[in-house]
């Protein structure tokens, strides 16, 4: 017979005992079951796959034929086809589009970025993936990378070889993507692309290749990490403005941006491109000009006079990297143009359409081109 001190010693052990085994058998049980599922209990929460088409989704009739249809595959079978993103985080997906990407446009861009805001303000979703064709892969992220306004990891990923070909990329560069948007390393950086082992920042990356698999470069400043099978690591962090630092947001009444044409500069170049931007209505034109964005003196001159009616003209390069300064071959002052800076010309566009709809002043869109 224990003695009452014994006794009274004892009570509260009891009470705290059956409490405590019943926590560590619900551990045990659902460590059991996370291990039957394959994920890990440090995991995020979720992360959203979101689709949009591409490559990626692409299928052949047969693999090893060049030809193929992009953006065929759902997003459900994408997620099947890497069944491994299930040990990085619980993975859900939803389908956008299901377009080739030479088909995207303002309109998906707000359906985009609508989705993608809505998942990243859920409470259980820890970043974002979107799979998207590599055509326009570049525009879209920065798009989203200044309008988006979390802090959550959005990685952008697509493939140069359809889901069924000889050898496909897009089940490792999903993988990759899926883990550094697992990273705690890349909330902040703004939106980020992953592909053949790389991860680039949006304000940056640019398709160079037509079809290897090796396509999508940082020509200015270099890649901002790299992959391999899963482990990633990121070098230095971008200088550019982006996400919850811009100043561009998009409310819910935005359907379309102002039009924003691009003109190519090339030897003989007439001002016919520029009449027709022109009378398409065009609000601001952006020269792909040759070297360092120059262009011929007919253009010059029927670019200055759009400028005096408010149109705005941005100097961007066909080059591929370096950067455009103010007033070196071009009176940029006295003509009342904009210099591009290391934007190219498709992301000079978007940074365009989005300062139109705060400002038309050429002084105070150089500053957004200095920044963003
Ligand atoms: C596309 O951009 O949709 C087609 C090309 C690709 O995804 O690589």
């Amino acid at each position: 017979m224990p003695s009452p001190q014994c006794h009274a010693a004892d009570a509260p052990r009891r009470l705290v005992s059956k409490p405590l085994a019943a926590i560590a058998l619900l551990l045990a049980i659902t460590m059991v079951v996370l291990s039957a599922i394959g994920a890990r209990a440090d995991q995020p929460n979720i992360t959203m796959i979101l689709a949009t088409g591409g490559t990626i989704a692409g299928t052949q009739t047969a693999a090893g034929e060049p030809g193929y249809v992009a953006g065929k595959d759902s997003v459900a079978s994408l997620i099947e086809a890497v069944p491994e993103l299930k040990k990085i985080a619980d993975v859900e997906g939803r389908q956008v589009s299901d377009i080739g990407s030479q088909n995207m446009d303002a309109k998906i861009w707000l359906e985009l970025l609508r989705a993608t805001s809505e998942e990243l303000a859920r409470p259980d979703v820890d970043a974002v993936v979107i799979a998207h064709g590599t055509d326009t892969m570049e525009e879209t992220a920065y798009f989203l990378n200044l309008t988006l306004k979390s802090d959550k990891p959005v990685v952008l990923v697509g493939a140069m070889r359809p889901a069924n070909a000889l050898s496909a990329d897009g089940p490792m560069n999903l993988y990759n993507a899926t883990v550094v948007a697992a990273l705690a390393e890349a909330r902040g950086r703004g939106v980020l692309v992953v592909m053949n082992d790389e991860i680039h920042y949006a304000a940056e990356v640019t398709k160079t290749n037509t079809t290897n698999p090796d396509t999508m470069k940082s020509p200015n400043r270099g890649r901002a990490g790299v992959c391999d099978i899963g482990a990633c690591v990121f070098f230095s962090p971008t200088t550019k403005r982006h996400t919850t630092n811009s100043a561009f947001s998009i409310g819910d009444e935005v359907s379309t941006l102002p039009y924003v044409a691009i003109v190519y500069g090339h030897a003989g170049m007439t001002a016919a491109p520029i009449k027709g931007a022109l009378d398409d209505g065009a609000k601001g034109i952006v020269v792909a000009g040759v070297g360092d964005g120059n262009m011929s003196d007919v253009a010059l001159d029927a670019l200055t006079t759009a400028a005096k009616t408010g149109v705005v003209v941005v100097r961007s390069t066909r080059v591929g990297s370096g950067v455009v300064r103010r007033d070196i071959e071009v009176d940029d002052d006295t003509r009342g143009f904009v210099a591009a800076e290391e934007l190219n010309p498709q992301r000079a566009r978007i940074l365009l359409q989005l300062a139109l709809m705060k400002t038309n002043d050429p002084k105070t869109i150089q500053e957004m081109f200095h920044v963003y």
